[in-house]
């Protein structure tokens, strides 16, 4: 019976939630399951869903309509909830709306099989227990929409930093890190299998911790260890909190040319007494400092940032903060909202969401304003260079360019030649626009 069931997927949110959906891809394809990117041909229909912004469950509260709508032609269509929308919507949308089967929260992916043999006997499919130690270091993630060049790793989950406008601790649990060499061994796996950059993931990636009977390896010392064990493999991470990440962390950074000169710190507001009652546990001058330090270790780094319009309280001259703040650091890039209350967090239980929304509108309209103009510039000052790149597929625009990334991270597009993504080449920057750079191939490296 189940060879014959195909799933559908689709996923929303972070890359992790990307990178969990190749672990449920993984689990199900082991148990006999077929995938397809064809919606109509679906057995079931998986959404792996993010809380975050109270958007992004509008969305998929949307496509569950659209959903739904299909059964009327396949009336044995199982549609099932994934994520971190499981144990918040749970009750609504299965047992109110009935627009679910099957919900599995994000500890509970191992069980996917015998859920969805639940379904089928007619028994509630539900599951969204959150573990103190569930990684899924032993599966090999089955990579969807791959490029065959680029892979997220998972390195650890949950958070504990309870910032307290953030949804993410109710949704995925408890902090836990995982076994290292079971990310060194799938760093090596993707090597061999052409892949030449990984983007190790976790909520706060700096502080992750992996005791073994003989040594501690943190996040410094695990990234070295990937490092030295694929030299021609680019290495990314995110996300850093700036109030741990270390003076040992940059050096190491410094060190290994494969490891990406590009630092994602999300500031989340330039005012101190947003700060605080975002409970960031850093105050603007730490996060600067910080700054002046990456650059001194890492001069050319790229650095990019999330920031939040609109917190609670926040008044003119605590935006204006975030706005200087933005022009002190000069961002290479950054990623901007507008703040939403959500469920279940210390912000929601004890502050008041009272940013009218047409000035959280136009606060943020000036932060992404004021960006544009700092991605230009950060941009700018790479005319003239000659920059690394590693070349991920054909540009989007036109069928003789390719597109790569620097070190850096930015997108660079150039007239196609001999070379082939997954391979460096040199690119000589000879123009740009606020997103992307433009150049031409001068050489390229084996
Ligand atoms: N409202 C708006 N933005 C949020 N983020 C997290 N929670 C919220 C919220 N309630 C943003 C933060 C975080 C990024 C992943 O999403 O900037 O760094
Ligand atoms: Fe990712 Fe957070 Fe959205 Fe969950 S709520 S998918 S952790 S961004």
């Amino acid at each position: 019976m189940k060879e014959n069931k195909k799933i559908y997927i689709e996923t929303y949110g972070c890359q992790m939630n990307f990178s969990d959906s190749e672990i449920v891809a993984s689990i199900l394809t082991e148990s006999g399951y077929k995938f397809t990117d064809e919606i109509i041909s679906a057995d079931i229909i998986f959404v792996n869903t993010c809380s975050i912004r109270e958007h992004a469950e509008e969305r998929v509260r949307k496509r569950l309509q659209y959903f739904k709508s299909l059964r009327k032609k396949n009336p044995d269509l199982v549609i099932g909830l994934l994520g971190c929308m499981a144990d918040r919507t749970k009750v609504a949308l299965m047992e109110e709306e009935h627009l679910l089967d099957l919900v599995a929260g994000p500890d509970a992916y191992r069980h996917l099989p015998e859920l969805l043999d639940k379904v089928g006997s007619g028994q509630p499919a539900i599951d969204t227990i959150l573990s103190f130690d569930e990684t899924y270091a032993d599966i090999t993630p089955v990579r969807l929409d791959s490029n065959g060049v680029s892979a997220f790793i998972s390195i650890m989950r949950g958070c504990e930093n309870y910032c307290s406008y953030c949804v993410v601790p109710s949704t995925r649990g408890r902090e836990r890190s995982r076994d290292a060499e079971t990310i060194v061994n799938e760093t090596r796996d993707l090597y061999q299998k052409g892949y030449r950059e990984v983007t190790l993931l976790g909520q706060n990636v700096n502080s992750y911790k992996w005791q073994t009977a003989g040594e501690t390896i943190d996040f410094a010392h695990l990234l070295e260890k990937i490092a030295l064990s694929n030299p021609l493999m680019r290495i990314r991470f995110a996300t850093s909190h700036p109030k741990d990440i270390s003076d040992e962390l940059l050096n190491t950074i410094a060190r290994y040319p494969n490891l990406c000169k590009s630092i994602h710190l999300p500031v989340q507001s330039g005012s101190n007494h947003m700060l605080e009652l975002m409970n960031r546990k850093y105050s603007r001058e730490e996060y600067l400092e910080r700054i002046h330090v990456i650059r001194q270790i890492l001069p050319g780094c790229a650095i990019s940032t999330d920031i939040i319009a609109g917190f609670c309280d926040e008044t003119e001259e605590d935006h204006r903060q975030t706005l200087s703040l933005m022009n002190l650091v000069g961002y290479d890039a950054a990623f901007m909202f507008k703040y939403s209350e959500r469920p279940q967090t210390l912000a929601a239980d004890t502050l008041p969401d009272n940013v009218p929304d047409e000035t959280k509108d136009l606060r943020l309209r000036e932060i992404i304003d004021l960006q544009q103009k700092l991605s230009l510039s950060s941009n700018q000052k790479e005319i003239g260079k000659t920059v690394e790149i590693l070349i991920e597929g054909v540009s989007k625009r036109s069928v003789n360019q390719y597109f790569g990334r620097t070190s850096q991270n930015k997108v660079a597009v150039f007239t196609k030649t001999t070379s082939l993504p997954g391979e460096y080449v040199h690119v000589k920057i000879t123009g740009t626009t606020s997103a992307t750079l433009l150049g031409e191939i001068i050489d390229f490296r084996e």
